[in-house]
Order: structure tokens, then C-alpha cells, then sequence
């Protein structure tokens, strides 16, 4: 259980080598962030400055080369891969640019398919939720849709049904409307901070400031470091 006072984030001092042949290619130089429970915090930052590269290593798809992450009061960096992954499944929902569904699973099986990874539902209440989490995000008339059968903002909502499966505290996006026109981008920052507002904490990266104004807190990052923090 966490403590409202810890972040629920710690980013302590990261950073992260790509190797490239024989080069070491720095994409973080020493990144220190603490973030809150329920706090809404956008990433920012020029092409090449790292926010992918650290947004992957707080939802635990990449490691650092040096530093410390801990999510919820585990260290990321210690963990076994199998605990590693229960905590990806359980503790961070995903949304990408490019909504990453199943193309011959449907919306409401695309859905479940975090809960059968789970096992925390049994079939009928898992398939309930998924309908549920459907309605949630506008989508319950599309739940027997393919991928292919919905437009790129029914998508990106099947995507955010997806990431909220196992009810996790924590929501990580990465360009979430980059692929959008910018009113379905605003509807899905819409659905997104309402999500906050009921206590979910965000992590996302934008390079649209129309975007980022959602957020409660801006990270702005230049050539792997944070340049500064603003609370908006
Ligand atoms: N898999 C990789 N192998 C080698 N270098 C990489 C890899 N991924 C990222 N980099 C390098 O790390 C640096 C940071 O990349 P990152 O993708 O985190 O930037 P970004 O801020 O997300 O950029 P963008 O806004 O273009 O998405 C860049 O110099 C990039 O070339
Ligand atoms: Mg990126």
C-alpha cells in the first residue's frame, strides 16, 4: 500500500548509454525526479533529448546504465524480470503514438487481454469489465470492432480502456496524439485528465504545447538532462 506522502515515482540520478558499435551514445546524463501520487506531469523537450529513452525506463522497458528507479516503493533496478513484469502488468498502463492493439483481437478483447495476463478475473467478470472500461471511454458501441473497423482516436480510446485493465495507479504515455487531428487529440487529453482527476498518476511526453498545458507539471528536458521543472 502507498504512503500519500512518498512519490510514487523516484528517478534518482539515471542515466543511459546506447552502445553503437564500439560508442557509447549518452541519451540521459544524470535525470533526478520525484514524482507525487496523483501529480500530472508532461515531458518536454527538443528531438533527441532523452524523453522516450526516460519514459521507457520509469515503466520499466529499458534499463538504466547507472542510477536507481523505484515505482511504488520497488526498486526497478533489483527486481527479478518476473517481478518486473508482474509490476509492468499491474502497476503502469501503456498508451504509444501508435495505440499498439491486436489486429485480430477486438476492442473488447484487446481489452481483456491484460486481465488473462493477470489472472485477477475470473472470464465472465474480465469480459464485463472490458465492457465497462469500453463505456468508460466513450467506445461500449464498438466493443465486436477490429482495429481496422475503428478510426485512429477510437483506437487511441481502446488503447486507454487497455491500459486501465488491472486498475493500475499509474499511466505512462508516449505521444499519445501525435497520430491525431488536434480536436481528437484534445478529447483524448480530456479523458485522460479526467483520469487524473480521479486520482491516476500521469506520465507523458508531448512535443505539442497544446498538449502539455493539461499537465500540472512540466519537465522540460535538453540533451539528456532536466533543463527545469514548471508547475503550471
Ligand atoms: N535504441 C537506441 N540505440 C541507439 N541510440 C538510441 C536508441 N534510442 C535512442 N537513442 C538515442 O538516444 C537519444 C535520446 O533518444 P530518445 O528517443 O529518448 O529521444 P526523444 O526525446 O524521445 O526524441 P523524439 O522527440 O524524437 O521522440 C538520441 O540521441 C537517440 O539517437
Ligand atoms: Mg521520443
Amino acid at each position: 500500500m502507498s504512503d500519500v506522502n512518498e512519490p510514487i515515482i523516484v528517478v534518482d540520478n539515471i542515466h543511459k548509454s546506447y552502445l553503437m558499435g564500439k560508442d557509447a551514445v549518452p541519451a540521459l546524463r544524470g535525470v533526478s525526479l520525484d514524482i507525487s501520487p496523483g501529480e500530472f506531469v508532461c515531458l518536454m523537450g527538443p528531438s533527441g533529448s532523452g524523453k522516450t529513452t526516460l519514459l521507457n525506463i520509469i515503466g520499466g522497458l529499458d534499463e538504466p546504465s547507472r542510477g536507481h528507479i523505484a515505482i511504488d516503493g520497488d526498486n526497478l533496478v533489483s527486481l527479478s524480470e518476473d517481478k518486473l513484469a508482474l509490476l509492468r502488468l499491474n502497476k503502469i498502463g501503456f498508451v504509444f503514438q501508435n495505440y499498439n492493439l491486436l489486429a485480430n483481437f477486438t476492442a473488447l478483447e484487446n481489452v481483456e487481454a491484460p486481465m488473462v495476463l493477470s489472472r485477477s478475473y475470473g472470464r465472465r467478470e474480465r469480459r464485463k469489465r472490458a465492457q465497462e472500461l469500453l463505456d468508460k471511454v466513450g467506445l461500449g458501441d464498438r466493443s465486436h470492432h477490429y482495429p481496422s473497423e475503428l478510426s485512429g482516436g477510437q483506437q487511441q480510446r481502446v488503447a486507454i480502456a487497455r491500459a486501465l485493465a488491472n486498475d493500475p495507479p499509474i499511466l505512462i504515455g508516449d505521444e499519445m496524439t501525435g497520430d491525431l487531428d488536434s480536436e481528437t487529440g484534445f478529447a483524448i487529453m480530456r479523458l485522460i485528465k479526467q483520469l487524473n482527476e480521479d486520482g491516476m498518476t500521469i506520465v507523458f511526453v508531448t512535443h505539442d504545447p497544446r498538449m502539455s498545458k493539461f499537465a500540472g507539471t512540466v519537465v522540460n528536458l535538453q540533451d539528456g538532462k532536466l533543463l527545469n521543472t514548471e508547475r503550471q
